[in-house]
């Protein structure tokens, strides 16, 4: 590791490093990747083991506080969390300002960067505990907001929170309750919803957190930073992904077709790309990605799906995807994206409300990653360098002589 600010000290020297592939921003002690052993932990513990066991809030803990809570701790921070869930009554003509057929990410970019004018007595970042209520209104308030997106999408009316029901089981039912029906949320799902958000939770220094992490170099409020990442996890390379995989399953069909679609997908003159194959920094599987796999098989096996076509094509691309010589050169394995598209439809999310999810569960990693930045004493505002490839000096020319 060459530490290129005192290079740069020493000799004016600095680096070009187009997509950061081999340049570090921060230090942290949040989350680790090996990603050529296909490993993730979060302060240390494998994901497998906190999807396995633990819920959605015990990992929020985790990442905000460094350690797992105690029993006492969690019964603590569960209460805090639910006491946040709902939101200013006023937010509601938020919603209605936006034309009905808006893509609900682009109504969340909108709804969370509005969040600092409803709750503005929690943005002096330099109180820590400002910072940690800003924090669990975040967390508190994501699956409301998220949820009310997806209402205002379909037309329904939202749905207020239920406080005793767990994280993920409130979320799908102000998603899915609907006025003079029983809604119960079945425990399968509840839990295949908990775990998806727990393997989004945070991914160290990927696209959007890097945002998060950039626009709060500038002291700017917790509320317009995850407004920012929200914004940058909306693109097809990133959190879009799992939509772009399922209408690229959609797509393709049928198993017979997939040969085509792998030709097409080698061939350099064409732009394909497999979607959910791949990830800047695993060259091995995903571990989110298996995990992902199996809860999928459980979430329709609990619906009574048998034969989903989408999950036909998906099992045989990845197969022979798999055992193909350009996919094992380049490294190209599904990542997490590639099966929870599916699990998302199963459990009868619409794919414009696939990245709304995502930034639902990556908020509480975006904020955790956002208060180790403030409270790092060497912090600095974000101001990467340039390399410049313009005009040299030359003269102003008056118009009438252009
Ligand atoms: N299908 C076909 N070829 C691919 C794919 C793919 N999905 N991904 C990478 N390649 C090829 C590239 O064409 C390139 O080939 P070359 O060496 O002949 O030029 C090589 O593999 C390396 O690809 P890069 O684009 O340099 O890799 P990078 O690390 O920049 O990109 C990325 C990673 C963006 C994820 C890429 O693999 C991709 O576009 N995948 C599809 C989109 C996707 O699934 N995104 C989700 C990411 S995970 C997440 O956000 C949760």
């Amino acid at each position: 590791v060459i530490d290129i600010a005192s290079l740069y000290k020493q000799t004016g020297a600095f680096t070009y490093d187009p997509g950061f592939t081999s340049t570090a921003s921060c230090e942290s002690k949040i989350t680790y990747i090996d990603g050529d052993e296909g490993v993730l932990l979060h302060r240390g513990y494998p994901i497998e083991q906190l999807a396995e066991n633990g819920d959605f809030l015990e990992a929020c803990y985790l990442l905000l506080y460094g350690e797992l809570p105690t029993k006492a701790q969690k019964a603590d921070f569960d209460e805090r969390v639910t006491r946040h869930t709902m939101v200013h009554e006023q937010m509601v003509w938020l919603y209605r300002g936006f034309r009905r057929d808006a893509h609900p990410m682009a109504v969340m970019c909108g709804v969370v960067g509005a969040m600092s004018a409803f709750y503005h007595d929690s943005t002096d970042i330099s109180d820590p505990q400002q910072r940690m209520i800003a924090s669990i209104r975040l967390i508190a308030k994501m699956p409301t907001i998220a949820a009310m997106a997806y209402k205002y999408h379909v037309g329904q009316p939202f749905v207020y929170p239920k406080n005793n029901l767990s994280y993920a089981e409130n979320f799908l039912h102000m998603c899915f309750a609907v006025p003079c029906e029983e809604y119960k949320v079945s425990p399968v799902l509840a839990r295949a919803m908990e775990r998806i958000f727990i393997l989004h939770a945070d991914h160290e220094q990927n696209a959007s957190t890097s945002t998060v992490r950039l626009a709060g170099s500038s002291g700017a409020n917790p509320f317009a930073c995850i407004a920012a990442g929200i914004a940058c996890l909306w693109g097809p390379a990133h959190g879009g992904a799992n939509e772009a995989a399922l209408n690229m399953l959609a797509e393709i069909g049928s198993v017979d077709r997939i040969p085509e679609y792998i030709a097409k997908a080698k061939d350099k003159n064409d732009p394909f790309r497999l979607m959910g194959f791949g990830h800047r920094v695993y060259k091995n599987y995903d571990p989110r990605a298996k995990i992902m796999q199996k809860t999928t098989h459980e979430v329709l096996k609990e619906l009574g799906i048998k034969d989903d076509p989408l999950l036909d094509v998906a099992m045989e691309l990845e197969k022979i995807a798999l055992t193909d010589e350009y996919f094992i050169e380049k490294k190209l394995y599904p990542n997490i994206d590639f099966y929870s598209g599916i699990t998302l439809k199963a459990l009868g999310f619409p794919t414009t409300m696939f990245t709304v999810l995502f930034a639902l569960a990556r908020t509480v990693g975006w904020i955790a990653q956002w208060k180790e930045m403030i409270e790092d004493p060497s912090q600095k505002i974000g101001r990467p360098r340039q390399l410049y490839t313009g005009e040299p000096t030359r003269d102003y020319v008056s118009i009438d002589k252009r």
